[in-house]
């Protein structure tokens, strides 16, 4: 092996296309794989079916450098790499809390035959502790090099929005090894960031596939802390911002991941808090985690909290109401719509009758395809149009600069609940509006124009 190991990645979803494009940026070449065809096609003519700010210029510099290429086969990939990551999907089994590894166990299984010379397999993906060391002796059986193709677990930290920052200029590197030589290699596969000063863990197996759970865990929990706070402040006539912003000034609390809000969703906070819970079921220390069962629970409480406003808003009940949604993405900056607090919404009220009207800057397609039972439109004031209520469910920065008096024109009442806290209270009432905001004080149910 040369001194600059030659990287395959397996999977091409957020994790997996970034991982790519960012290591042939710094000089790897990289050959990424998946099973669809169509997704090897678009990505080998530049084109990514993502949005993620960057990385269509980075896919696009790396095909022409002829540092990055994609194939189906995974004949090549193995005779390709010296290093290849796993990037495919661990998402929440369709059975129950705990994790579907289907995808890297089909992966392996046509991969580590393949493998005819020393290499590290290092899995990216998030899996439940004590997976890897499982995965390793199963490739070393499969493997016609035998234990010369050796198995590492090195976690990925990146958010969705921010992937191509995230990969190259990481808050921590986690490599979890058996040896030596492969510590050795993946020094060198990081070395770019080991040089520019970010701390690098070198850890056993099981601690690293700890350190992804337990960090989406602890973030999942910070944030249904505060969510948590906000019923209370509700009840007590407080506000929840205003607290938010001074609990985070302790910098022992820190305000990220203290913003309140209609909860966390994505593909990845809401599956692994619950495959950890599962996973310490499974080695007998469910009692340790049954935190994290409330953790979920206030933070799919929030969706129904949600429900409950609109409908009490509109008088207790919803049937033939026209509620315009603002945002569909899981989050601001993506157009990920997996377990988005938005869409769940919207198909609770739809689901007791009422007609909805959706625009989000970036997830329409992605909406379209998941909620077709929704009708969709091009801009804030289109998906307004003769709305009985407005709700605001994702956080997108243009939401903030909604002008009150232009949307109250277009919508048959001036009704508002701002899901994420983005708009200031005062100014919607001021303009006429019903403002409401979990946690926020001021008028409960009077609507001042309707
Ligand atoms: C998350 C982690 O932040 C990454 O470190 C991790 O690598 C990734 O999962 C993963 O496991 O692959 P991501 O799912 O992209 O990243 O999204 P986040 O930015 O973490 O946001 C998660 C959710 O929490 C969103 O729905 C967001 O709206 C919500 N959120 C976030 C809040 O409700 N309040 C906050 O203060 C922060």
């Amino acid at each position: 092996m040369t001194n600059r190991p030659r990287l395959t990645v397996l999977g091409t979803g957020y994790l997996g296309i970034t991982h790519a494009a960012c290591m042939a940026s710094q000089g790897f070449e990289v050959l990424g794989f998946d099973t669809d065809a169509e997704k090897v096609a678009r990505l080998s003519a530049g084109e990514v079916p993502i949005y993620e700010p960057g990385l269509e210029e980075l896919v696009k510099e790396g095909l022409s450098s002829g540092r990055l290429a994609f194939t189906g086969s995974y004949e090549r990939t193995a005779e390709f790499g010296d290093v290849h990551f796993l990037c495919v999907g661990t998402p929440q089994r369709r059975d129950g809390f705990g994790a579907d590894l289907s995808q890297i166990e089909t992966c392996l299984a046509r991969l580590a035959p393949e493998l005819r010379r020393p290499c590290l397999v290092v899995g990216k993906s998030t899996v439940p502790v004590g997976s890897a060391a499982s995965l390793a002796s199963w490739v070393a059986q499969l493997a016609p090099v035998a234990d010369a193709a050796e198995l590492c677990w090195s976690p990925e930290f990146l958010r969705e929005g921010h992937g191509v920052h995230d990969t190259l200029s990481p808050d921590r590197i986690v490599i979890g090894v058996s040896s030596r030589h492969a510590e050795n290699v993946l020094r060198q596969v990081y070395a770019p960031q080991i040089e520019a000063g970010i701390p690098l863990f070198v850890t056993d197996l099981a601690t690293a596939e700890l350190a992804k759970v337990a960090a989406n865990a602890f973030l999942a929990t910070k944030i249904s802390f505060i969510n948590a706070v906000a019923e209370v402040c509700d009840a007590a006539n407080a506000d929840v911002t205003v607290l938010a912003d001074v609990l985070g000034a302790d910098p022992r609390i820190g305000s990220a991941f203290l913003r309140p809000g209609l909860g966390y969703g994505g593909g990845c906070l809401p599956k692994d808090v619950r495959a950890f819970l599962a996973r310490a079921a499974e080695l007998g220390t469910e009692d340790a985690l049954e935190f994290l069962r409330d953790v979920d629970a206030i933070n799919l409480g929030r969706r129904t909290a949600m429900v409950n406003l609109a409908t009490e808003a509109l008088g207790g009940s919803v049937t033939g109401k026209s509620v315009c949604v603002l945002g569909a993405s899981f989050k601001p900056g993506s157009d990920d719509v997996r377990d988005s607090p938005a869409l769940d919404v919207a198909q609770i009220l739809h689901g007791l009758g009422a007609d909805i009207t959706v625009y989000d800057p970036a997830a329409m397609d992605n909406a379209r395809k998941a909620c077709p039972e929704f009708t969709y439109a091009d801009s804030v004031i289109m998906a307004a149009d003769g709305a009985d209520i407005v709700l605001l469910l994702t956080d997108w920065p243009e939401f903030a600069a909604i002008d009150p008096e232009k949307l109250g024109e277009v919508t048959a009442a001036r009704r508002i609940i701002d899901g994420r806290y983005m708009l200031n209270p005062a100014t919607w009432r001021a303009a006429g509006w019903s403002y409401r905001a979990s946690g926020v004080p001021g008028p409960k149910t009077s609507d001042q124009h309707s």
